[in-house]
């Protein structure tokens, strides 16, 4: 069990709380989903009723340890002040005498500061000894609430551990919470739904899912390697070639385990793809020069039946090319049916699925919408997250 910001007395003390602000950003720098921003809320207020000055640092996209004025964090600034309604000092840099400057003129209850990209320098990914004593010095202790990064042992989010006082805010909590209950003590029926583009993507998470469900729905465009395997025609839709071997493997693990693979009976299919273009629905085979992008209705029922008397379900990976509306069906509709499922437990595993979810409105009608992309997909392989292992037991 690790400590929680609950275990802390944060009166008058500096919370220097690591968030994952890595949002996505249009050509004009506005963020086009704040989940993750909203997501923090719940940490920060905390913090600051509790009588803590808050500093928040956060890493965005992948400048290579220079600064870069289009990933400077100003837009996750303005956006989590309108959130918050309280003033938010956007610093300079993530450390250094002039950080030290502007988070001594911090007032507590009413503003919090935001440290400048933590990448804008090499020695974050590094996982650098002295950056991370540094950025230790802009607080007194420490809290991770950013579950999308603690995959990284980078120095926010592994070295400065060494320095503070440690623990997790709500939301690493939740996180741990629901995907780690369900994969550790699932109610049964547990049904994973596995989907999106590449099935090299998602090895570990199937392998560490055999062992532990009793039912894997396949969509998407991953589906189309497995079939393949199974001898059925798949027109041109997107196939790994050199995965032909690793899908019949796992699709022999599935079988010596008793776990059934659900794959879909029927597709979406389009010649090409683009708006507007001319679809059909055909299936199981797709004809020659089409090609699958999204699960058909038939498939829709199956994996709606499938999910019935589930009560825990796990989805990674949309059903289709969700991007584009008229191939976004079986995705919403699988969606819809989870938010109907009121007796289970419905978990998203993050990335592509959380954005979809999310999109089509359904958020806060299923259990739990994971933040991480990356780091939700090593936590369903059964891998230790660097950044959760260095907080301090309770
Ligand atoms: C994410 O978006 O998955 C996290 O913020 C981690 O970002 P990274 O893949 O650039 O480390």
């Amino acid at each position: 069990m690790k400590k929680t910001i609950r275990d802390f007395d944060l009166r008058g003390k500096r919370a220097l709380i690591r968030v994952d602000y890595n949002v996505p950003l249009d050509k004009e720098l506005k963020i086009t989903d704040d989940n993750r921003i909203r997501a923090t809320l719940p940490t920060i207020r905390y913090a600051l009723d509790h009588g803590a000055k808050v500093v928040l640092m956060s890493h965005l996209g992948r400048p290579e340890g220079k600064p870069v004025s289009s990933m400077s964090l100003s837009p996750a600034a303005k956006r989590l002040s309108e959130l918050l309604h309280t003033e938010v000092i956007q610093c300079s840099d993530a450390v250094g005498d002039r950080v030290k400057q502007e988070l001594s003129r911090l007032e507590g209850a009413t503003q919090v500061a935001l440290l400048e990209n933590l990448r804008f320098s090499a020695a974050e990914e590094k996982n650098d000894e002295a950056f991370a004593r540094a950025l230790a010095q802009n607080g007194d202790v420490y809290i991770n609430d950013a579950f999308g990064s603690s995959h990284r042992a980078h120095a926010s989010i592994v070295g400065v551990t060494k320095h503070l006082p440690s623990g997790a805010g709500f939301l690493l909590e939740k996180e741990i919470r629901y995907l780690g209950e369900a994969m550790s003590v699932p109610r049964k029926p547990f049904v994973a739904i596995l989907g999106g583009s590449k099935v090299s993507d998602k090895i570990g998470v199937v392998e560490n899912l055999i062992s532990k469900v009793d039912k894997i729905l396949i969509g998407g465009a991953m589906a189309y390697t497995f079939l393949k395997v199974k001898g059925v025609e798949i027109g041109s839709s997107r196939c790994e070639k050199d995965k032909l071997e690793l899908a019949a493997a796992i699709l022999e693990k599935a079988k010596a385990a008793r776990v059934d693979i659900l794959l879909p009976v029927d597709h979406l299919t389009v010649q090409k793809v683009e708006a507007g273009a001319l679809s059909r629905v055909e299936g199981p085979s797709i004809s020659p020069g089409w090609l699958g992008v999204d699960i058909g209705p038939k498939t829709i029922e199956l994996f709606r039946s499938a999910l019935d008397p589930a009560k825990t379900v796990i989805w990674n990976g949309p059903m289709g090319v969700f991007e584009m509306q008229p191939f976004a069906k079986g995705s919403y509709e699988i969606a819809l049916k989870l938010t109907r499922m009121s007796g289970a437990t419905t978990v998203i595993g993050g990335g592509d699925t959380a954005a979809c979810v999310i999109g089509f409105g359904f958020e806060g009608k299923v259990t739990h919408i994971s933040t991480g992309g990356g780091a939700s997909l090593e936590y369903l392989e059964g891998k230790e997250l660097p950044g959760i292992a260095a907080l301090e037991d309770r």
